[in-house]
């Protein structure tokens, strides 16, 4: 394509030369031999030289001169159409009758005509007689223009000779041009392949030019994070398994111990009997939270949206864990609230909000509180859970909502957790297009910040 767009001009381009080059040169030769006819048709003074009886060598040679250099046939007619010379001796003496001597006689102007296809000039010039301002005879000048068109077809050759040239050469470049910018493409595509391949464990690198260090640079980001996922993703596998197998091994144990003894006590089968129950619920505790889980990842996620009001799902929440808090002695409160009706998941929220007040009564001091609030403006609802509990040390507060984090192993170990109930959170919040914050102080308390929009968009 490119080749054609300078190819094509090219040819243009020389064809015009030629044609100009041609044109001119058979210009420049009509108005040469039409002087040298002009001074020899005004050299013939009278009818002696016409009528053939006065010779004239001067004029002889000058036609000869004329005819030699210009490769050319010169004819002189007098007024009875008589050839009376012939520079090549073939019609002396005939008669010629041809129209434009006949007009030449007739108008007593010369004319001009060029034959391409013979390539020959013919000029007539009148032969005037100075005394009566006749025209006594024509001087017809046929002039070959064959060299003429000999180095117009030299010159076309040349210029189809160059134009081949020019292609073969634009062609080698253009081929080692593209095959120069192609190859750091080349070289990225082989890279990845390597990584694909699992060759490489290091990031990528071909900075040949800006693009491919850019691209490059793209590549190795992406890597980075598939990189991650993959390690995050590991690590949940043999999270899970462990935390189930935690509750398996204490039954085990449990269940072992009271074979291997005989006689044992009845007492001692209750204790050990309601020990293992509390495993088993653990146990579900954990495989409960996985399935909410597994629902909330964003690509299977329904969202099951209805218009409710925010305040009445706040209360049924409360209403559900306040068992919970009266057992440890801690006050669930709820501010006064406006009504606002937002478009939810009533169940995915609710679930989100159950995690963060269990948290704040789990990880409570004895008699504490839990207070919530329920606010809004045009386009969104603020909920805040604080609790008046133990807090989480500065260093914790950006894993707690990672899956299976559960915060100092002194506390994790006596108050029950699956390390899920945030994550799950998250991810109902984030679901909803809203965010949650959390700030908090060791001994004094901690207060989770919830935004949501009022109106959800796909
Ligand atoms: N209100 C809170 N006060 C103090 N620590 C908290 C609170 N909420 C969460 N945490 C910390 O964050 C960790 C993760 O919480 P979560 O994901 O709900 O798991 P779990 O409650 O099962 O441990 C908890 O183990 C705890 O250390
Ligand atoms: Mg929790």
């Amino acid at each position: 394509m490119l080749i054609l767009i300078g190819i094509i001009p090219a040819t243009v381009a020389s064809a015009v030369i030629v044609r100009n080059y041609k044109n001119r040169a058979v210009e420049i030769r009509t108005s040469n031999v039409k002087n040298q006819c002009d001074v020899i048709s005004s050299s013939i003074l009278g009818e002696e030289y016409l009528t053939g009886t006065g010779k004239s060598d001067v004029i002889d040679s000058q036609l000869a001169m004329l005819s030699n250099i210009y490769n050319g046939r010169l004819l002189i007619i007098n007024s009875a159409f008589r050839v009376v010379k012939d520079t090549f001796d073939l019609d002396t003496g005939r008669t010629s009758v041809s129209k434009e001597v006949i007009r030449c006689f007739e108008t007593g102007t010369g004319s001009t005509q060029y034959d391409d296809r013979n390539s020959y000039i013919e000029l007539t010039t009148p032969i005037i007689d100075t005394a009566s301002s006749r025209t006594i005879g024509v001087l017809v000048a046929s002039i070959s223009t064959n060299e003429i068109q000999q180095t117009a077809r030299y010159l076309e050759n040349q210029g189809i000779f160059v134009t081949s040239l020019l292609t073969i050469l634009v062609l080698i470049g253009g081929f080692f041009i593209a095959n120069m910018l192609v190859k750091p493409f080349t070289e990225v595509t082989r890279a990845i392949e390597d990584v694909t391949d699992g060759y490489e464990d290091e990031a990528i690198s071909v900075q040949t030019y800006i693009e491919t260090e850019q691209i490059t640079d793209a590549f190795n980001q992406m890597l980075s994070r598939v990189r991650a996922l993959d390690n995050s993703r590991q690590e949940f596998v043999s999270n899970v398994s462990h935390e189930l197998k935690t509750p398996l091994t204490s039954m085990k144990v449990l269940a072992d111990s009271l074979n291997g003894q005989e006689d044992v006590p009845i007492e001692i089968y209750r204790e050990f009997m309601s020990d293992i129950t509390q495993e088993i619920d653990r146990e579900n505790n954990i495989i409960t939270n996985l399935l909410s889980m597994v629902r909330m990842d964003k690509k299977a996620a329904v969202m099951n949206i209805t218009r409710c009001e925010v305040g009445e799902v706040l209360e049924q929440v409360m209403k559900r864990l306040r068992p919970i808090a009266e057992k440890k002695e801690i006050r669930l409160i709820m501010d006064p609230y406006e009504v606002v009706e937002a478009d939810i998941d009533v169940t995915k929220l609710s679930l989100a909000f159950s995690n963060l007040v269990e948290n704040g009564i789990k990880y409570n001091v004895e008699s504490g509180w839990v207070r919530v609030t329920l606010k809004h403006d045009n386009k969104y609802f603020y909920v805040n859970v604080a609790d008046s509990g133990l807090g989480i040390p500065e260093d914790q507060i950006e894993h707690i909502f990672e899956r299976f984090y559960r915060g100092d192993k002194s506390h994790s170990t006596e108050i029950e957790g699956t390390g899920l109930g945030l994550a799950i959170t998250k991810s109902a919040i984030v679901l909803h297009r809203g965010i949650i914050k959390v700030t908090s102080k060791v001994g004094e308390g901690t207060t989770f910040m919830v935004r949501i929009p009022l109106v959800h968009e796909e």
